[in-house]
C-alpha cells in the first residue's frame, strides 16, 4: 500500500471538479494550459482533444470556438450576454461568472466550420462528424455536459456544442449510468474508499473508483495499490474521487 497525503486546497482541483450555480470554481490558474486551435486548454484536456481529432480528421471540418476563459472573459461575455440578448437567455446559456467550467481550462465549445460561428451557441449537430466526435467523446475523456432532459438538473440550457473532460474512466461512468456531473458527482459517494469501491473492467484495465470525504482538519491520508496506476481528483465540494486501474498483461 502507498500513502497519499490530501491537503483541503485539492478538493478544488483535479479533471472531476463539479462546477455550476452552486460550486464557484476556486482553483485559480492551477494546471498548464496549452493553445489549442486558436483557444487554450488544460494540457490533459487538449492532448486527449488533439487525439480525437486526428481520429476522425476533425479539425477540417470543426472550430475550438471556445476554450479556457479568465474570469474577467467570463464577465465580459456575461455582461455583453445580457445587454444584446436579455437575462433569461443568458442565465440558459452563460454561466455566472466565477463559475463556468470555462475557467477551469477543462471545458471546449466545439462548431462546425462555417461562415459564420455563433459565439455563444456554435452549431454542433446530432449528425456527420460532430455526431462521430460526440459518439466517440467519451473513448477520450469528453462528455456532452449540458445534454437534452437534463437542464433542471445542471442550471443550464441544452448545449450540443459543450464537452468537458474528466477523463476516460469517469466519462465512460458517467456515460454508462447516463448522468451529468451533478449526478455524477454525488452517486460516487456511496463507493467508500476502502470499504465499498466501484469495481469494473474498463478497455482492458482493472479500474476502481471509490471516494474519500475531506477531513475537517484539512489534511486527508488515504492508501492506494502501490501496484497500480492512480489518479485523484477533488470533486470541488467536499472530498475525493479516486480511480485505480491495473492493465492485464
Ligand atoms: N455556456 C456555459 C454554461 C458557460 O458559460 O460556462
Ligand atoms: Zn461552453
Amino acid at each position: 500500500m502507498r500513502r497519499i497525503l490530501l491537503t483541503k486546497d485539492k478538493v478544488f482541483q483535479g479533471d472531476l471538479i463539479l462546477v455550476n450555480a452552486d460550486y464557484a470554481y476556486r482553483g485559480n490558474v492551477w494546471r498548464k494550459r496549452v493553445d489549442m486551435e486558436g483557444t487554450t486548454l488544460a494540457m490533459e484536456a487538449a492532448a486527449a482533444l488533439r487525439r480525437a481529432m486526428q481520429s476522425l480528421n476533425g479539425w477540417e471540418s470543426i472550430a475550438a470556438v471556445s476554450g479556457w476563459r479568465s474570469f474577467e472573459e467570463q464577465q465580459a461575455i456575461w455582461d455583453e450576454s445580457m445587454r444584446d440578448n436579455g437575462e433569461a437567455f443568458t442565465r440558459k446559456y452563460v454561466a455566472v461568472p466565477g463559475h463556468s467550467e470555462h475557467q477551469t481550462g477543462l471545458a471546449i465549445d466545439l462548431g462546425l466550420r462555417q461562415e459564420e460561428i455563433d459565439f455563444i451557441r456554435p452549431d454542433f449537430p446530432y449528425e456527420g462528424i460532430c455526431q462521430t466526435f460526440r459518439e466517440n467523446a467519451a473513448e477520450y475523456g469528453f462528455v456532452e455536459r449540458y445534454p437534452a432532459g437534463k437542464e433542471k438538473v445542471t442550471g443550464i440550457g441544452h448545449e450540443p456544442w459543450h464537452f468537458r473532460y474528466v477523463g476516460t474512466v469517469h466519462a465512460s461512468l458517467m456515460q454508462k449510468e447516463g448522468m451529468v456531473m451533478e449526478e455524477y458527482v454525488p452517486y460516487l459517494k456511496r463507493f467508500v474508499h476502502g470499504k465499498n469501491p466501484c469495481r469494473m473492467e474498463l478497455d482492458g484495465s482493472e479500474t476502481v473508483v471509490s471516494f474519500q470525504k475531506a477531513e475537517a482538519s484539512g489534511l486527508t491520508e488515504i492508501e492506494v495499490d502501490e501496484t497500480a496506476e492512480v489518479s485523484v481528483s477533488g470533486n470541488n465540494v467536499d472530498g475525493f474521487v479516486i480511480a485505480q486501474y491495473k492493465r492485464r498483461k
